[in-house]
C-alpha cells in the first residue's frame, strides 16, 4: 500500500496502543495525521515526535457536545484512514459498580463515539471510493468477562458493527478491519481498577501491537489478533464447550472480581 498522501485519524493517540499506532504510521511517511485525545500535554508530546504533519484536537469523545464539534470540525479533512482506537475498561464485580456515571461514559466512549465518528467520515470516502476503518476490539469481544461485564460488552458491540460494515461495504472500495488485541502493557488496567500484578502472563508490548495492526491494515485482513497466543486462545474458544470457556474465564479474571466481591459470610 502506498501511504504517501494519505491522513490519517486516531483516536485516543495520547497513549498506549494509539501513541504506537501514530509512531508507526509516521514511520510509513503519511501526509497528516489527525490526534485525537483529551491530554493535551501527551498529544503534543506525541505530534512533536512525528514527521508527518499533525493536527491535534483536544476532545473527550465521551462528552456529546464536544464530539459533535469535533465532527463540524472534521468536515473539510479528507480522511483516507479511521482509527477507532480510544477506549476505557472499568473492573469489578458488576452489581458492585456504584458509579453510574463512569459505567455511562465507558459506554459513550467505547459504542457511541465510535459510531457518531464512522458515520460523520464515511460519507466522504464512499464519495472518493477509497479509504479504510480500524477499529479497535478485544480479545474480551469475544468472551463475556467476569469482572469486566461491561467492557467486554462494548467491545462485543464494536466487533459485531465492524462485521456488518464490512459486509454492508463489500465492493465500495472502503476497507474494514478489526483489531482485536489481548492483554496489552499500556495504562489501560491502572485506570481500568486492575493491578498491574494481575496480568499474569503473555501479555504484549503496545509497540507490536501496532506494529501487527498495521501489517494486517496493509494486507485487508478483516481481523487482526496480535500475538500467536492471542490466536491459539481464540481459535480454541471456538473449538470447545461454551461452558468451558466460561470455567476458564472465571479463572482468568478471578484476581479482577477479587477486590469487590463481598466477604463470604
Ligand atoms: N491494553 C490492553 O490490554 C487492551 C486489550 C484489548 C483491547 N484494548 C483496547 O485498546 C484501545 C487502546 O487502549 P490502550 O491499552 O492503549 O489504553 P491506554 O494506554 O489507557 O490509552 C487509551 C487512550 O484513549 C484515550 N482516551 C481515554 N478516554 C478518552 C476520552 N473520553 N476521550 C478521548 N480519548 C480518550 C486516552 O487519552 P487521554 O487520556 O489523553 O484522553 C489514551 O490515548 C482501547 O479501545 C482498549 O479497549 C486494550
Amino acid at each position: 500500500m502506498d501511504w504517501s498522501g494519505k491522513t490519517i485519524l486516531i483516536t485516543g493517540a495520547s497513549d498506549g496502543i494509539g501513541r504506537d499506532l501514530v509512531e508507526q504510521f509516521d514511520l510509513l511517511g503519511v501526509r497528516k495525521l489527525i490526534l485525537i485525545g483529551r491530554n493535551p500535554t501527551r498529544l503534543d508530546q506525541v505530534a512533536s515526535r512525528c514527521q508527518s504533519e499533525t493536527r491535534v484536537e483536544q476532545v473527550d469523545l465521551a462528552d456529546s457536545h464536544q464530539l459533535t464539534d469535533l465532527i463540524e470540525r472534521l468536515a473539510t479533512e479528507e480522511i483516507d484512514v479511521l482509527v477507532n482506537n480510544a477506549g476505557v475498561g472499568l473492573a469489578g464485580a458488576f452489581a458492585s459498580h456504584e458509579d453510574d456515571d463512569r459505567l455511562v461514559s465507558m459506554i459513550r466512549l467505547n459504542c457511541e463515539a465510535v459510531i457518531l465518528l464512522t458515520r460523520a467520515i464515511l460519507p466522504g470516502m464512499l464519495e472518493r471510493r477509497r479509504g479504510s476503518l480500524l477499529f479497535v476490539g478485544s480479545l474480551a469481544g469475544w468472551a463475556g468477562g467476569p469482572g469486566l461485564c461491561a467492557y467486554s460488552a462494548t467491545k462485543g458491540f464494536i466487533h459485531r458493527f465492524a462485521e456488518g460494515l464490512r459486509w454492508e461495504l463489500h465492493g465500495s472500495g472502503v476497507a474494514v478491519s478489526l483489531l482485536a488485541p489481548g492483554a496489552t502493557r499500556t495504562s489501560f488496567f491502572p485506570s481500568a481498577g486492575i493491578d498491574a500484578m494481575d496480568i499474569r502472563t503473555g501479555s504484549m508490548s503496545s509497540k507490536e501491537v501496532a506494529r501487527q495492526a498495521l501489517k494486517g491494515l496493509a494486507r485487508g485482513r478483516a481481523i487482526i489478533v496480535p500475538g500467536i497466543g492471542n490466536r491459539m486462545l481464540l481459535m480454541l474458544q471456538g473449538l470447545v464447550p461454551r461452558a468451558f470457556v466460561g470455567w476458564t474465564a472465571r479463572r482468568i479474571f478471578a484476581s479482577i472480581l477479587k477486590p469487590s466481591r463481598p466477604e463470604a459470610q
